[in-house]
């Protein structure tokens, strides 16, 4: 993770509760003065910072990244605000067991300053996507989605407020129904089995 840490606290906020099925083992940033690394050691959680700049390569800072979550025990990988591309190795080693949570409802606004432009677009329902991680950039089969109106008189700021809204509700879920085993993959698409928490987060009329 990057920086703010917003949806890592509401994934430690989950996992706080004895009834969720997954534990927060290890926050990782490639940042050393994350917010987030201080809202994990709060949380009681053991943190690593692994600088990006120290390694010659993306394949050696990955091989890092790896190492640290393999030591860790880790089983399943959240993307939360991580805003550097991963090597394809990297990917498929953790294939199926890495999510990540995008600002928009994907496949529309793949890649950055996804609020402005869907206030450019004009497009009236705007939102976020969890989904398992795939080599291509913010691609791979969508696990939850949660949508917001796209109201008059939004700026890209108050859009984003939304949606983070709704990043962590979505999050959260998402890592649950993947832990539980509700996420079937076929190809592109992930077909989730969750009678009452369904993929699906909608908006108020
Ligand atoms: C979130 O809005 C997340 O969806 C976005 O960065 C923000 C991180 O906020 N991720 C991406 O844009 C990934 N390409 P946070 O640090 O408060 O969770």
């Amino acid at each position: 993770m990057s920086g703010r840490g917003s949806n890592l606290q509401a994934l430690l906020d989950a996992a706080a509760d004895p009834a969720f099925p997954a534990e927060i083992a290890l926050v990782i940033s490639n940042i050393s003065g994350a917010y987030a690394l201080e809202r994990a050691a709060k949380a009681g959680v053991p943190t690593e910072i692994i600088p990006h700049k120290q390694y010659a390569s993306r394949k050696e800072f990955d091989a890092a990244v790896d190492r640290a979550l393999r030591a860790a025990g880790v089983e399943i990988v959240c993307l939360a605000g991580f805003m550097r591309l991963l090597t394809t190795g990297f990917v498929e080693g953790w294939n199926g067991r890495m999510l990540n949570i995008h600002p928009s409802l994907l496949p529309s606004f793949k890649g950055l300053h996804t609020h402005e432009r869907a206030l450019e677009a004009g497009v009236k329902l705007h939102g976020c996507t969890v989904h398992l991680v795939t080599p291509e950039l913010d691609d791979g089969p969508i696990v939850v989605q949660a949508a917001v109106p796209v109201l008059a008189g939004d700026d890209a700021d108050a859009l984003a407020a939304r949606v983070l809204e709704q990043e962590h509700r979505a999050y959260p879920l998402a890592l649950r129904l993947l832990v539980e085993g509700k996420v079937a993959v076929d190809g592109a698409r992930a077909t989730v089995d969750a009678q009452g928490a369904g993929s699906l987060i909608s908006p108020l009329p």
